[in-house]
């Protein structure tokens, strides 16, 4: 079973502090320009799923990211299940499967 570093990280940060992300998370986000869509005025401004404009949103994204994030089974998580296509995503896949982002 190949189970999700980056999921795996970002459950165990979440665990450990409400307050920051573990290190690489945002740049995986920043680089497949989750933001673009996942904001305030984006396609995807309904989902769950919304990065913060600034440091005082930061905490209640983080928050968020809990209601996405499936702490028995990672891989299984939503946050990694749609932006690697395995469920249906309008923003398609943006992480490719089996690559250390995932
Ligand atoms: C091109 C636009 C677009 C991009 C880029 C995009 N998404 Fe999405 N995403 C959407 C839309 C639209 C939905 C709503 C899907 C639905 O309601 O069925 C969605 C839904 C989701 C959800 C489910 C949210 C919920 O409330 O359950 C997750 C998680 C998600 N995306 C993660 C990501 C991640 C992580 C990235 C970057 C790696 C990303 N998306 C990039 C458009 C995008």
């Amino acid at each position: 079973m190949r189970l999700s570093g980056a999921v795996i990280l970002l459950t165990m940060g979440v665990a450990v502090s409400a307050a920051t992300l573990p290190p690489g998370i945002r740049e995986i986000f920043a680089k497949a320009q989750c933001q673009g869509c996942h904001n305030d005025n984006g396609v995807a401004s309904s989902t769950r799923l919304k990065f913060p404009v600034d440091e005082a949103g930061e905490a209640a994204f983080i928050r968020s990211l809990e209601a996405l994030i499936d702490r028995a089974r990672p891989a299984d998580s939503r946050l990694i299940q749609m932006p690697t296509a395995r469920l249906a995503h309008p923003g398609g896949e943006r992480v490719k499967r089996g690559r250390a982002e995932e």
